[in-house]
């Protein structure tokens, strides 16, 4: 199979050094195509396929097409790349809120894969949910996913509408955590501690509560009641969050992406 990146950017280099890394796929089968010229000697230095900097001179030598350009960029790349797609053609679109529907049409072509990873693929850690249209075949979906899998986990999901959900749990997410992170941190900093010191403390207990989490088959709410002995500390600090009503805003921020995501694919 051969596989076309459109888009040599941050995600489109993470997808082709991880297939390669991998050897899910050989250098031969892999071509980038990315419009800015200066951005394709850097692509070239990185080794991973050939690259291309005319939609016209690779489109029909592939099997596979990844469109890994902005969502804004895709209408444009459509045009230039309309007349030499075909249908027999599979696009996996990794692209945030653009719909399959719109993917269709543009391109005028019947098999898409739309998937939605979060920044994690970057280091093999992603999280990435993708769905399929009918004509997919289970071999392509089967191909398809494999190579997802070399950022990180997959999710098949039978609707399209739940990408946008997924948009705004994995998708969102990483940021999600990095928030409650830095507001330990700084609290930590306030109680007395450096920068430095602070931040090991609170980086050190993320990366530990998850390995345990990820090592046994107890729940969140089976780890807590671990840690929170009756009258202890722990337990201070879950009855104020339980106060505050801490989970039901942390909710509500999520929904709020959710709606923020529809709202960005009608658009
Ligand atoms: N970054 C993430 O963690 C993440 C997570 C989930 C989904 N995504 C999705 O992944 C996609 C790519 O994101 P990114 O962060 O990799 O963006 P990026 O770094 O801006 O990369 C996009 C690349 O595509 C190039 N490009 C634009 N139009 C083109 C065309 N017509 N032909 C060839 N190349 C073209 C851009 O060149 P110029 O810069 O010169 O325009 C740029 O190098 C987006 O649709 C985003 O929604 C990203």
């Amino acid at each position: 199979m051969n596989i076309l990146i459109i888009g040599g950017g941050n995600m489109g280099i993470t997808y082709a050094k991880a297939f390669i890394n991998s050897h899910v796929v050989t250098r031969s089968q892999l071509m980038i195509l990315e419009k800015t010229i200066g951005k394709t000697d850097e692509l070239k230095s990185l080794n991973v396929g050939e690259v291309y900097n005319e939609a016209g001179d690779c489109i029909s030598k592939a099997d596979l097409i990844i469109l890994a350009v902005k969502p804004q960029d895709f209408m444009q790349l459509s045009e230039s790349m309309a007349k030499a797609v075909n249908k027999n053609q599979v696009f996996l679109s990794i692209m945030a809120g653009v719909k399959i529907s719109t993917i269709k049409k543009a391109l005028n072509i019947d098999k898409v894969i739309r998937s939605m990873p979060n920044l994690p693929a970057q280091i093999g850690q992603g999280m990435t949910a993708f769905t399929a249209t009918d004509a997919v075949t289970r071999h392509e979906q089967a191909l398809v996913q494999n190579l997802l899998s070399t950022t990180g986990k997959t999710l098949y999901v039978e609707k399209e509408d739940l990408l946008d959900a997924v948009t705004a749990v994995s998708g969102s997410g990483p940021a999600y955590v990095y928030y409650f992170m830095d507001a330990m941190v700084n609290t930590a900093m306030q109680m007395g501690f450096n920068k430095s010191e602070a931040e090991l403390l609170v980086m050190q207990t993320f990366s530990g509560a998850m390995s345990l989490y990820q090592q046994s088959e107890l729940n969140c709410k089976e780890w807590i009641e671990k840690v929170a002995s009756k009258g202890g500390t722990t337990e201070a600090a879950l009855r104020s969050f339980s106060e505050n009503k801490i989970d039901e805003r942390i909710g509500a921020g999520v929904q709020k992406a959710l709606d923020r995501a529809v709202e960005l694919g009608k658009s």
